[in-house]
C-alpha cells in the first residue's frame, strides 16, 4: 500500500553538505520527498518528538544531538515508504549497518547516525503530524 513516513536528516549529516544525496536514494528507491522543511530543533520540540525514549540512558544524549545543528525533515510517500525507507536507512548503529546503506555511508556513531526514520504505521502516522499537522488532517 501507499504510505507516509517520517524521515530526519540529522545535524552530522546537514553539516556534512549531503541532503542531496540522500534525497537521490529516495528518489532512487521510489520514494516522492511530498513535504519538507529544514529546521533547528529546540530543546522541547527535540525531547517531546523522542518523547517514547524518555526513560532511556541514551535520552539526554539523544535531544542534545538533535539540537545541535539544523536537521532536515521530509515526508516521504511511496508503495511501503516505512520499511523502504528503514532498508535504506540501515541499522540504528552505523557499525552494524549493511553496506551500501545511509548509515554506513554516512553516519559515525549510534547518536550521529545521519538519519531518523518511522518504525511502523502507528509511529509514522503520529511523527507526520507532529512536523507537518496539516498533512494529517489530508492524508488518504
Ligand atoms: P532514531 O531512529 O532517531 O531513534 C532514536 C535514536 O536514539 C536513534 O535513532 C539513535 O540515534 C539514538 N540512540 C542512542 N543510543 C541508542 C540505543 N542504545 N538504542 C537505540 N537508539 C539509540
Amino acid at each position: 500500500a501507499t504510505e507516509r513516513t517520517l524521515s530526519i536528516i540529522k545535524p552530522d549529516a546537514v553539516a556534512k553538505n549531503v541532503i542531496g544525496q540522500i534525497y537521490a536514494r529516495f528518489e532512487a528507491a521510489g520514494l516522492k520527498v511530498i513535504a519538507a522543511r529544514m529546521q533547528h530543533l529546540s530543546q522541547r520540540e527535540a525531547e517531546a518528538f523522542y518523547a517514547v525514549h524518555k526513560e532511556r540512558p541514551f535520552f539526554k544524549d539523544l535531544v542534545g544531538f538533535m539540537v545541535s545543528g539544523p536537521v532536515m525533515i521530509q515526508v516521504l510517500e511511496g508503495e511501503g515508504a516505512i520499511a523502504k525507507n528503514r532498508e535504506l536507512m540501515g541499522a540504528t548503529d552505523p557499525k552494524k549497518a549493511d553496506k551500501g546503506t545511509i548509515r554506513a555511508d554516512f553516519a559515525d556513531s549510534i547518536d550521529a547516525n545521519a538519519v531518523h526514520g518511522s518504525d511502523a504505521p502507528e509511529t509514522a502516522a503520529a511523527e507526520v503530524a507532529f512536523f507537518f499537522p496539516g498533512l494529517a488532517i489530508y492524508s488518504r
